[in-house]
């Protein structure tokens, strides 16, 4: 078993990720464009979120109605930092759904993933996770993440990002191949400092102006 890697190519997010990839974008156009590519990606991650039928009362008529299954809000881990510029995005489609945050960084020369900082709601396994993190390059972050996640036994998980690499992907697999990936984009290739090329750069120095 390996885990589906599906492409999320409408238009309107191939058009702003040409947008947010392109070296003379601001940070604020950037930040902005990444939150609308969060509520787009979230949309169509959270097309299949089970329904249940109320009964409602319009202005002319009753009817049964579907609405999302109350005990079933999904759970938003965002992987520090860059992971907020999308949950920012998502948390306005979504605003009540509960939000966690993994904090990871890179080993800049072994680019092992080490966390710094983890806080998560409590009740995980009766839960629907999305992990999200614009960038799956190395994939180290992210398997860390789904690591830790799986630890409390959550009903299921998706990793949702913005870019991703062929390596990132392979790694990612090769140890969860139980949770699917979406993503917007999968570029050719990492150069040596782990970097997605030909990508967008470093997603949270862009989304922060910190270079
Ligand atoms: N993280 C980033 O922000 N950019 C990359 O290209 C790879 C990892």
């Amino acid at each position: 078993m390996t885990s589906q890697v599906n492409i999320i190519n409408h238009s309107l997010v191939q058009h702003k990720l040409t947008l947010i990839r392109r070296a003379d974008t601001s940070t604020a156009k950037f930040r902005q464009l990444l939150r609308e590519v969060g509520m787009l990606l979230a949309y169509e991650v959270t097309r299949d979120l089970p329904l249940k039928y109320e009964d409602i009362q319009t202005p002319l008529a009753p009817m049964v109605a579907p609405m999302l299954a109350p005990d079933k809000k999904m759970v938003i881990v965002s992987i520090l930092r860059a992971g907020q510029g999308l949950l920012d995005g998502i948390l306005e489609l979504m605003p009540s759904a509960r939000v966690g945050h993994i904090g990871l960084y890179r080993d800049p020369t072994t680019h092992v993933a080490i966390e710094y900082y983890c806080k998560l709601p409590q009740d995980l396994n009766h839960r629907d996770i999305l992990i999200v993190d614009p960038m799956l390059a190395t994939g180290n972050s992210a398997v860390a993440a789904v690591d830790r996640i799986k630890e409390a036994n959550p009903i299921s998980m998706k990793f949702l990002c913005l870019l991703a690499a062929p390596e990132g992907i392979n790694n990612f697999q090769e140890h969860h191949p139980d949770v699917p990936i979406y993503t917007a984009a999968i570029d050719d290739k990492l150069d040596l400092d782990g970097y997605i090329v030909p990508g967008l750069g470093d997603a949270g120095d862009r989304l922060y102006g910190t270079k």
